[in-house]
């Protein structure tokens, strides 16, 4: 079933194959958009896009890294060419961090994590708000997280990552307002998809308590009570491209259910050696 909101408006949506990116890809198409699903994985990608066009959808799914720049060219050129002006922007591929202090960090788990996150984020923007630009129309919503804002213990890669999600928005908006392209972003707080639950089983690992407790311990933190579902992010995600949000650029929204950010500290270690 769709309405009419975003009626045959073409909107891309990366890391769409599952998560939160194929809710937020998924309510877009209810909306009336036709949505281009920019997956890193063939096979979520082209189930994300069978899952829509069966509901009665429009969907293309297509391969994309966007940590490669030629792959995001390649994207860009390909749905403007197929399906024309790209409206909306969704930057939602994203890549959790292995849980561990700092001082533990691999330097290659660093780059990895800053180049999907913030990276990829900026090469999307770069490639797509050029195009949106020289029609001074569209709308694009980044995916950061309350981690950028408030970081939490163990996850410096990923808190830098999403803090720099949040100053690219604000930068964006700033130098695309002229032409009257918005550009904000979307902290979510936690959802249980994959990404969170390779991190609470490695959390509650270094907590030495169960799994299904270290769920509750994040739910009793949530001023709202319940952890978040990918609809709540996804109706976050459509407000702020929709003409609703017309005069509201370089914001941060936060869907978290009230929570702020977790500091996640850690106990002591017993050894305090180098361990890398
Ligand atoms: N789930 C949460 O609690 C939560 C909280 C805050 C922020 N976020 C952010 O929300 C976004 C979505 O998270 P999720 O929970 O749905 O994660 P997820 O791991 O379930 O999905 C991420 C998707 O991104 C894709 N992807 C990864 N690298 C890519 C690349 N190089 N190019 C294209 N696609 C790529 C993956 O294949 C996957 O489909 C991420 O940016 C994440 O940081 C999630």
């Amino acid at each position: 079933m769709t309405n009419e909101e975003f009626k045959d408006r073409v909107a891309v949506v990366t890391g769409a194959g599952q998560g939160l990116g194929r809710e937020i890809a998924t309510e877009l198409s209810r909306r009336g958009a036709r949505v281009v699903i920019a997956e890193l994985s063939p096979v979520t990608g082209k189930d994300a896009e069978a899952a829509i066009r069966a509901a009665g959808g429009q969907a293309r799914a297509f391969v994309t890294d966007v940590t490669d720049e030629r792959s995001i060219k390649d994207l860009a050129q390909n749905v403007e060419t197929e399906w024309g002006p790209i409206a909306f922007l969704v930057n939602n591929a994203g890549l959790g961090q292995n849980v561990c202090e700092t001082t533990d960090l691999s330097l290659d788990e660093w780059h990895k994590v800053l180049e999907v996150n913030v990276t990829g984020c900026f090469l999307c923007c770069r490639e797509i708000a050029a195009r949106m630009r020289s029609r001074e129309s569209g709308s694009i919503v980044n995916i950061a997280s309350i981690n950028g804002q408030n970081p939490a213990a163990l996850v410096a890669a990923y808190n830098v990552a999403k803090a720099g999600v949040i100053s690219l928005t604000r930068t964006m908006a700033l130098e695309l307002a002229p032409y009257g392209i918005r550009v904000n972003a979307v902290n979510p707080g936690p959802i249980y998809t994959d990404f969170n639950r390779k991190v609470m089983a490695q959390r509650s690992e270094i907590l030495g308590i169960g799994e299904d407790q270290m769920i509750e311990k994040i739910r009793q933190a949530i001023p709202l009570a319940r952890w978040g579902r990918a609809a709540d992010i996804a109706n976050g995600v459509c407000f702020l491209l929709s003409e609703r949000a017309a005069w509201i650029t370089g914001e941060v929204l936060n869907v978290s259910g009230g929570l702020g950010g977790v500091s996640a500290a850690p106990p002591k270690r017993k050894s305090t050696g180098a361990a890398r």
